[in-house]
């Protein structure tokens, strides 16, 4: 069944867009196709996916992809908040109690219901068939634990201008 998938894919537009949806349904694991992040201390667009984890399924047909949004983050350690375990207990506490900083409605509530600490910041990824800034984190997750006083030099501690715009 999987021999026939190349032939399948590349009847669709390239380049690719790639749709965590379909990939999540199969039951992969995050680690599966992202295996550095996890040891990451800083944001590394080179590293967005291992390209060897997609050959298994697809011969070498498929990396033509859409590029995927850059994050405004540029300081950011997986392996350092790795050590904290799942956020998303603490971002729902903090929704709970009214601190915090950003849009809260029944699907952010719905999705922060989650066991796998991945999704606790990059949420939607089992509706999207798209790469898009849906699932990049938002400020308000991060100010959860990160107090955003006293600008500009706490913006620098996450953003590389005090003044960040998404290109
Ligand atoms: C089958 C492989 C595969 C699996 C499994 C997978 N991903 Fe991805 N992911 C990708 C690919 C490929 C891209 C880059 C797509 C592109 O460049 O257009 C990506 C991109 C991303 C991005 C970047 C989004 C952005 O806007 O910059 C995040 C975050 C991400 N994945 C998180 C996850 C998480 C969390 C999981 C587990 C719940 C997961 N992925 C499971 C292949 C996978
Ligand atoms: C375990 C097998 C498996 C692995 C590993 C895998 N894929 Fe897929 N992929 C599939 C299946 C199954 C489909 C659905 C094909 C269909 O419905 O036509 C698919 C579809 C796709 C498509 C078409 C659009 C979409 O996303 O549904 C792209 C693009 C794609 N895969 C890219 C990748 C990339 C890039 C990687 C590696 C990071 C990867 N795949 C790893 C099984 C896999
Ligand atoms: C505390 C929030 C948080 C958690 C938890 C988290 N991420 Fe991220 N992730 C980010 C931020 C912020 C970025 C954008 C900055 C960056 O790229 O490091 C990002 C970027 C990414 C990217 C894009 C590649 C890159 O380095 O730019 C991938 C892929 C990704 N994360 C996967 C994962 C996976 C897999 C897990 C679980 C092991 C995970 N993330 C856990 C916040 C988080
Ligand atoms: C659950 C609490 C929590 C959340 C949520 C959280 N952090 Fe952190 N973060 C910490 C702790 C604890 C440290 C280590 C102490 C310190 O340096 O403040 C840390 C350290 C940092 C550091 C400096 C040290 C390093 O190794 O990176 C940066 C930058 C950072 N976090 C960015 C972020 C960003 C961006 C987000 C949102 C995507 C985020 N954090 C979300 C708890 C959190
Ligand atoms: C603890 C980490 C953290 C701190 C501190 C922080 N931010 Fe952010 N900020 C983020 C994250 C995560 C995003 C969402 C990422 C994205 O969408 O690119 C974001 C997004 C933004 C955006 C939206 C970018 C755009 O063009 O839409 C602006 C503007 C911004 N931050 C300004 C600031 C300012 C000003 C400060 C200082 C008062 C600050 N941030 C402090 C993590 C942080």
């Amino acid at each position: 069944m999987l021999a026939l998938l190349p032939g399948a894919v590349t009847a669709l537009a390239q380049p690719y867009a790639f749709a965590h949806r379909t990939h999540l349904e199969l039951k992969l694991e995050c680690a599966r196709c992202h295996p550095a992040i996890s040891a990451a201390t800083a944001p590394d667009r080179t590293r967005m996916f291992s390209p060897e984890a997609c050959g298994e399924c697809h011969g070498k047909g498929i990396l033509d992809l859409r590029p995927a949004p850059e994050s405004t983050v540029a300081h950011f350690s997986h392996r350092r908040h790795a050590e904290l375990g799942n956020v998303a207990p603490v971002i729902l506490a903090a929704i709970r109690q009214g601190r915090y900083q950003g849009e809260v409605d029944d699907r952010l509530r719905s999705d922060l219901q989650t066991a796998d600490p991945c999704q606790a910041c990059h949420r939607g990824l089992a509706r999207s068939d798209e790469v898009t800034r849906d699932a990049l984190p938002r400020m308000g997750d991060c100010l959860v634990c990160h107090s955003n006083d006293d600008p500009p030099r706490s913006c620098l501690k996450c953003h590389a201008s005090a003044h960040p715009a998404r290109k």
